[in-house]
């Protein structure tokens, strides 16, 4: 029996959980005013690194020791500059204390591309000084917080979360090159929302936790994270700060319909910061 907790409100404060109760983190923070899905939504990118800087503050405090972290997070391009968002958000990680473990680059299909395809302005000026490259690829950066102590889990939790040594090979998961599939933005729960795959998650929470254990998601957009923690066995926690997403993540989850999931004693628990500093936005 797994339970499953969203919290709406502002993920800068996360109140709610306690100091090391949660054993994995994995998100994905807003693209840094993205064309179409985050335009304009921050005022700068000081304000952007701000609400970052809070997150991986607030993620450390939740961590057990020894547990994990991931972000998965990429370079933005916007109006022609790129903003150096992986080493910025590399050096808050540091700085809130984290261990930078490893960079993971997930590769997407050739021609998936989510946002407008920049390559196409060569095509239309095929002169020099027209290069914009299209952007197949972002990054899965893993942080870690202090040392893991392996002798504090179980015989029976090890065993039954073991890792299946034939999906690591065949999928190459022990590669730093991911290749996996993207959610487009047509498709009908995700819509716009940048949803990652369940692939992702899947791997991760596979990789760097055990059955049982709690995994957060401070930017749970429509509920991928919760969704596959689920299925695996895992307690999950969601931070989103918009409440109208509360039904896509429900139905994502399978909580609408309870005979969607074997485990019919999973249980879902909304809370709502209505107002506040740290509070929703509809
Ligand atoms: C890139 S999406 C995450 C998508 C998610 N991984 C999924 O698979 O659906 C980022 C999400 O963070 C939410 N968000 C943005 N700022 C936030 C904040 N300060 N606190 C909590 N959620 C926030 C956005 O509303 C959006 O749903």
């Amino acid at each position: 029996m797994t339970h499953h907790k969203l919290i709406i409100g502002n993920c800068m404060s996360m109140q709610e959980i306690p100091d090391e109760g949660v054993h994995l983190m994995i998100t994905s923070p807003p693209y840094f005013n993205a064309p179409f899905d985050y335009k304009g939504l921050f005022k700068s990118y000081e304000q952007y690194l701000d609400l970052l800087d809070r997150v991986a503050k607030e993620a450390f405090r939740v961590l057990q020791n020894g547990r994990i972290a991931v972000v998965n997070i990429d370079d933005m391009l916007v109006d022609g500059e790129k903003f150096p968002i992986v080493a910025d958000v590399t050096k808050i990680f540091q700085n809130a204390g984290f261990r930078y473990r490893d960079r993971i680059i997930w590769k997407k299909p050739d021609g998936y591309l989510r946002i407008s395809r920049r390559s196409g302005v060569l095509l239309q000026h095929p002169y020099p000084m027209y290069f914009y490259p299209d952007n197949l690829l972002e990054s899965i950066l893993i942080f870690q917080k202090g040392k893991f102590d392996y002798s504090s889990i179980p015989d029976d939790i090890r065993e039954a979360s073991k890792i299946n040594i034939k999906e690591f090979f065949d999928n190459k998961w022990y590669m730093t090159l991911w290749e996996m599939v993207n959610v487009l933005p047509s498709s009908k729960l995700e819509k716009e929302i940048a949803a990652f795959p369940e692939e992702l998650p899947y791997r991760i929470i596979k990789l760097f936790s055990y059955k049982g254990e709690t995994v957060l998601d401070p930017f749970v957009g429509s509920g991928t994270t919760m969704k596959v923690a689920r299925q695996l066995g895992r307690n999950s926690i969601g931070i989103e700060i918009k409440k109208s997403l509360i039904t896509i993540i429900k139905k994502k989850l399978g909580f609408d319909r309870q005979l969607n999931f074997d485990d019919q004693d999973d249980t879902f628990e909304v809370i709502i910061r209505e107002s506040g500093e740290y509070g929703c936005i509809s």
